[in-house]
């Protein structure tokens, strides 16, 4: 299984987006962090700028919403046209609802699960959703350290996906390098989001060496 890399574009420059979408053009996806001040302490983006990056982007967008009400706000996010949208497990109150409506707008639906969250309510209801995401970080700000104890979790949802049948993706977001990359895949991820590690230097040099840190668990395991 080759991993999908979703660089962060909370790690590039605000002032040049579309110039840094097209340095990861060789990514599978773009990752957009749409932060509102309320459910983590940080502001990015919104609707707007969420619409014109869609219509720049050499790749799909996957976005991944910290924002409260996330019932009310996560299916305009998806009448976008994005190709997925992640809303926080935290801050909706029916989450397999939520999926249903973003669906219903034509996106892929996806739950993330912040570090302390437990995971278990949504793989009984895995059909729900198209991706999981495991919070790796506390969410709100790039550049943060990799938390080796979401890993528990993580086995968990790829044990809970197999067994299932279902083609539903599990995504880590937060801290990834070279390093933690083999960690998170060897634990069952399969979709990989990186800020400061792709945009920290040369963002095509950097997806390719992301690629081939993955690449060494296919060929071990
Ligand atoms: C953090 C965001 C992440 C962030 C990751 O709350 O959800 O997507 O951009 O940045 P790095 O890869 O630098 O940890
Ligand atoms: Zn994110």
């Amino acid at each position: 299984m080759s991993i999908r890399i979703s660089p962060s574009i909370l790690s590039a420059d605000f002032a040049n987006l579309e110039r840094d979408l097209q340095r990861i053009s060789s990514a599978d996806l773009v990752h957009v962090d749409v932060m509102d001040g309320h459910f983590v302490p940080n502001l990015t983006l919104g609707l707007p700028v969420v619409q014109r990056l869609g219509e720049v982007s050499p790749v799909p967008l996957d976005l991944h919403l910290m924002i409260d009400d996330a019932d009310r706000w996560a299916p305009r996010y998806a009448e976008t046209g994005a190709f997925s949208v992640t809303f926080s497990a935290e801050a909706a109150t029916d989450p397999v609802s939520t999926a249903r409506a973003i669906r219903s707008n034509g996106a892929r639906a996806s739950v993330a699960v912040k570090p302390g969250t437990d995971l278990e309510p949504y793989l009984q209801t895995l059909d729900a959703y198209d991706m999981i995401l495991v919070m790796t970080v506390e969410p709100g700000f790039g550049g943060q350290s990799f938390m080796p104890e979401t890993m528990a979790k993580l086995t968990r949802a790829r044990a809970a996906v197999s067994a299932s049948g279902l083609d539903v993706w599990l995504e880590v977001d937060g801290g990834i390098t070279t390093e933690t990359i083999v960690t998170a895949v060897e634990n069952g991820a399969d979709t990989v989001v990186a800020g400061s590690a792709v945009y920290g230097g040369s963002p095509v040099d950097n997806i390719a060496a992301l690629r081939a840190a993955a690449a060494t668990v296919a060929l071990t395991s």
